[in-house]
């Protein structure tokens, strides 16, 4: 192999050297690029059984527990420093056994809850108290106030969706907890935010967040997606039957840098190939199939019940419900309302 250093110009080593010393770079030289991001799947069975150990070995409010939270994180590979599950997203999942209170603080990274498993706990957010109920998304924007209480006989589980890489990489990270309490009072009414954020509400000047607190029922949610998924009405040649949670306030984006959306596969069906410049966290609510990455197909994720799996940006992607006889349905979240904001968004089908 040729030996390059002897043809090395010495003035621009030199440069390169008193660059270096005074904190400075030039374009030539070559810096380390981030690890790509890879597509990875977690199994529910690993994510449960080492979140009902740490039932049994992480006491909330003591020793191993990090702000008042016991959570399982996924992490993906590529970022096992950082501990995130994407540049954008930490996804993890949150275990409150019956008598315990996560309690209450407010950060300015925004957050959603999926929940997986729940006989009626509650998160009180801003003032309002709102029953978790399996398949219930709740949303809690950046400097809102909350806490989750467990007065169940039953462990309560929740998928913790977070928009804290991202916070972290801005430096804008800033949180409180909250000083006259391990709750918060409730104090406002039941369905205080359904009511005021429906479609018939009152004058919007009185709106003074561009979000709010919400829990969007899956008890709702569900009949829609049956019904239209029914009717071929809404099929999207790549997602299947595919809905998103609409903000309350703006009828956009769930959050303003995290959208959740759930799709329903038919019995049997292939979604078509696309990628995209965003990314998706999905978990897997009902039934089991498989997503295919690579223009060659030439990966794939199998997943069943409550797995969750990570498709990076710009990774060729499709969908199949393996099952000839049930749907399949997927929740997700994107980091697409902050890629598009941004303008960054790029699509491309096959
Ligand atoms: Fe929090």
């Amino acid at each position: 192999m040729a030996d390059t250093t002897e043809h090395a110009d010495p003035r621009l080593e030199a440069l390169n050297e008193r660059l270096a010393a005074n904190s400075l770079s030039g374009h030539w030289q070559r810096r380390e690029g981030p690890r790509p991001l890879q597509p990875y799947l977690w199994p529910w069975s690993a994510i449960h059984s080492c979140l009902e150990e740490s039932g049994e070995v992480v006491v909330l409010g003591g020793a191993g527990d990090a702000a008042a939270r016991r959570t399982v994180q996924l992490i993906n590979p590529a970022l096992g420093a950082q501990k995130a599950t994407t540049r954008t997203f930490q996804v993890s999942i949150q275990l409150v056994k019956p008598g315990e209170s996560a309690e209450c603080h407010r950060h300015t990274f925004n957050a959603m809850r999926f929940v997986v498993q729940s006989k009626g706990m509650y998160t009180t957010a801003e003032g309002e108290q709102m029953i978790m109920e399996p398949g219930d998304l709740l949303i809690q924007p950046g400097w809102a106030w909350h806490d989750h209480t467990n007065l169940t006989d039953e462990a309560a589980i929740w998928l913790d969706l977070l928009d804290h890489p991202l916070t972290r990489y801005l430096d804008s990270m800033a949180s409180e907890v909250y000083a006259e309490g391990a709750t918060q009072p409730i104090t406002k009414p039941d369905g205080y935010s359904r009511r005021r954020f429906g479609t018939v509400r009152p004058n919007s000047d009185a709106v003074e967040n561009k979000a709010v607190a919400f829990c969007y029922k899956w008890k709702e949610t569900l009949p829609v997606l049956e019904a239209l998924a029914a009717g071929e009405e809404s099929n999207n040649p790549f997602d299947g039957v595919l809905l998103e949670y609409t903000n309350p306030l703006t009828g956009g984006p769930t959050l303003p840098t995290i959208g959740a959306s759930v799709q329903m596969l038919r019995p049997g069906e292939t979604t078509r190939l696309h990628r995209h410049t965003s990314c998706a966290v999905y978990h897997a609510v009902r039934g089991q199939g498989v997503t295919f990455l690579g223009k060659a197909r030439d990966k794939e994720l199998p997943w069943g019940e409550k797995d969750c799996f990570f498709v990076p940006p710009w990774h060729w992607h499709q969908h199949r419900n393996l099952s000839s006889r049930e749907p399949a349905i997927l929740f997700s979240i994107t980091d697409r309302p902050t890629v598009q904001t941004l303008g960054f968004f790029r699509e491309e089908k096959y």
